[in-house]
C-alpha cells in the first residue's frame, strides 16, 4: 500500500511493516550517491533505514523524515513556498501548489500516521479544523453519538454550526458501554469519543466501544489530544479515526496551533485528502516543522508529565483543602482499572474541586510558577478554570450535570522540577 506522504516524495515508496505500520521511505531507483547534477540529486530521496520492527521512540524521531534530497540535511526543511516550478506541461516533481502538497507537512503527516499506527495522516490549521474535517465524512440526516464531556469547542461546533447543516448529535456518558448502545440509532454514522475527557478526565473503554459501534455499522473517531500516542493508540483498540489538537502534547512547547487526523480506511483517507485541499484549512510549513520537532521528544516528555502529575494528584488527594481530585491514576477514579489496562501512564492533566468559585479563584490567583492560562500539554505547567474559560460556551445547567462545577480547577502539569511545582501549589493552597 502506498502512503500519501511517500507519494509526495519523488521516487518514494512506502513499505508497511508486518506488525506495525511504521514505514521507511526509500528511493525506488536511488541515483548515484554523489550526484553532481543538481536536478538528478533532487530526483531521489535519500534512504532512511528504519526497520519494520522500529519501536515507538524511534518512530517518533525518524518516521516520515527523509534527509533533504538536495543537501542531505537531517532535519526536514521548512518548505516556505506557495508553488513549485514545473519542468513542462504535466511534468513536475509531485508538487503543484502548496495548499495541496507541502513536503514539511507531508513529513509530519507521515510521522503522525506512524506513531498512531494509522495508514495516513492529514494536518489542519487547528484541532477544531481537524474535527470539522472528520465531520464532513457525514451527510445531512446523519446522527453522531458524542462523549457527553467533550471539549467545549467541539460541543460548540456540533451544536452551533453543524446542526445547521442537518447533522444530529446525542451526548452520552461513553464511560458506560450500555449508554453508548442506547444512544445509537438507525441513522447513527459516527461515534465521537474523547478519553480522557476535558476536564473531568472520565475514560471510555476504546476496545469495547469500537466493537459495539462496528457491530452496528458505526465508525469510531477518537480525540486523542489528552493522552497522546505515547499513552494510548486508539487504532490499536479498533478506532477508525484519531484526531489531535497538535497544539497540545504533540507540539508540546506552547508555540503552535494545529490539528491532525489519522485514518486507516481507504475511503476515509481518500475523502480527507480531498477535503483538506477542497476546504484548505491546512497546517502551515512553519507549524508543521514545529510539531515535527515536538514529536521527537514526545515519549520522554510524556514520561515526565505522567510522573509529575501522579505525584501532584497524590499530594492534592491528601490535602485537607481539596474536596475532590480527578486523575485516572488514583485508585479513587471511577475508571482506574480501565486506565491501567488501556493507558501507559495516566497523563499530565489533574482536576481538583475546591468547593466554590471564590476558593478556586484564590488558588488560580495565588500560584506563581504555574501560569493561569487556557490550553494544556506544553512543557510549562498551566492552571485554568474550566467553567469560565475552556467550557464557557457550554450552558451552565449542562456544566453542572457534567460535574464542571464552579469550584473545579484544571492543572496541566508540566515537566518542571516536581519540588518547585509542589512548593508553588502548597503555598497557594495555604492561602485558600
Ligand atoms: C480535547 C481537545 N480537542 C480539540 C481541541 C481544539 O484544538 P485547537 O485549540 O487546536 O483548535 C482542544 C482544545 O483545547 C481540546 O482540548
Amino acid at each position: 500500500m502506498e502512503h500519501p506522504a511517500a507519494r509526495a516524495i519523488p521516487g518514494g515508496v512506502l513499505r508497511l511493516g508486518r506488525h506495525n505500520p511504521a514505514y521507511s521511505i526509500q528511493a525506488s531507483e536511488p541515483g548515484p550517491p554523489l550526484a553532481v547534477d543538481r536536478r538528478e540529486e533532487a530526483e531521489y530521496a535519500l534512504p532512511v533505514k528504519l526497520r519494520d520492527s522500529a519501536r515507538f521512540s524511534t518512530l517518533c524521531i525518524h518516521a516520515g523524515q527523509t534527509p533533504d534530497p538536495s543537501t542531505g540535511a537531517i532535519t526536514v526543511p521548512i518548505y516556505q513556498t506557495s508553488t513549485y516550478v514545473q519542468e513542462g506541461l504535466g511534468r513536475h516533481k509531485g508538487y503543484e501548489y502548496a495548499r495541496t502538497q507541502n513536503p514539511t507537512r507531508a513529513a509530519l503527516e507521515a510521522n503522525l500516521a506512524a506513531i498512531e499506527h494509522g495508514a495516513a495522516g492529514f494536518c489542519f490549521a487547528s484541532g477544531m479544523a481537524a474535527i470539522a474535517a472528520v465531520l464532513t465524512l457525514l451527510e445531512a440526516g446523519d446522527h453522531v453519538v458524542v462523549t457527553d464531556n467533550t471539549y467545549g469547542g467541539t460541543y460548540r461546533l456540533f451544536e452551533r454550526v453543524l446542526r445547521k447543516g442537518g447533522l444530529d448529535f446525542t451526548y452520552a456518558d461513553t464511560s458506560r458501554l450500555d449508554a453508548i448502545a442506547a444512544a445509537i440509532r438507525p441513522n447513527t454514522k459516527l461515534l465521537f469519543l474523547e478519553t480522557p475527557t476535558n476536564p473531568t478526565l472520565r475514560l471510555t473503554d476504546l476496545a469495547g466501544a469500537s466493537e459495539l459501534a462496528h457491530a452496528r455499522g458505526v465508525a469510531v473517531a477518537v480525540d486523542n489530544t489528552f493522552a497522546s500516542p505515547a499513552i494510548q493508540r486508539p487504532i490499536d483498540f479498533g478506532a477508525d479515526l484519531v484526531i489531535h489538537s497538535t497544539t497540545k502534547y504533540l507540539n508540546g512547547h506552547s508555540d503552535s496551533v494545529g490539528g491532525a487526523v489519522i485514518a486507516v480506511q481507504d475511503a476515509h483517507i481518500d475523502w480527507l485528502r480531498f477535503v483538506q485541499n477542497a476546504e484548505g484549512a491546512i497546517l502551515s510549513p512553519m507549524d508543521s516543522w514545529l510539531v515535527l520537532r515536538g514529536t521527537k521528544t514526545l515519549p520522554i516528555r510524556m514520561e515526565r508529565h505522567n510522573a509529575n502529575a501522579m505525584a501532584i494528584a497524590e499530594l492534592l488527594a491528601a490535602h485537607p483543602k481539596v474536596a475532590r481530585v480527578l486523575y485516572p491514576g488514583l485508585p479513587s477514579h471511577p475508571e482506574h482499572a480501565l486506565a491501567r489496562r488501556q493507558m501507559r501512564g495516566f497523563g499530565g492533566l489533574v482536576s481538583l474541586d475546591l468547593g466554590s468559585l471564590d476558593r478556586a479563584r484564590t488558588l488560580l490567583e495565588s500560584v506563581r510558577l504555574i501560569a493561569l492560562a487556557e490550553s494544556l500539554g506544553g512543557v510549562e505547567s498551566l492552571i485554568s478554570h474550566p467553567a469560565t474559560m475552556t467550557h464557557a460556551s457550554v450552558p451552565a445547567e449542562r456544566r453542572q450535570a457534567l460535574g464542571i462545577t464552579d469550584g473545579l480547577v484544571r492543572l496541566s502539569v508540566g515537566i518542571e522540577d516536581l519540588d518547585d511545582l509542589t512548593d508553588d501549589l502548597t503555598a497557594a493552597l495555604d492561602r485558600v
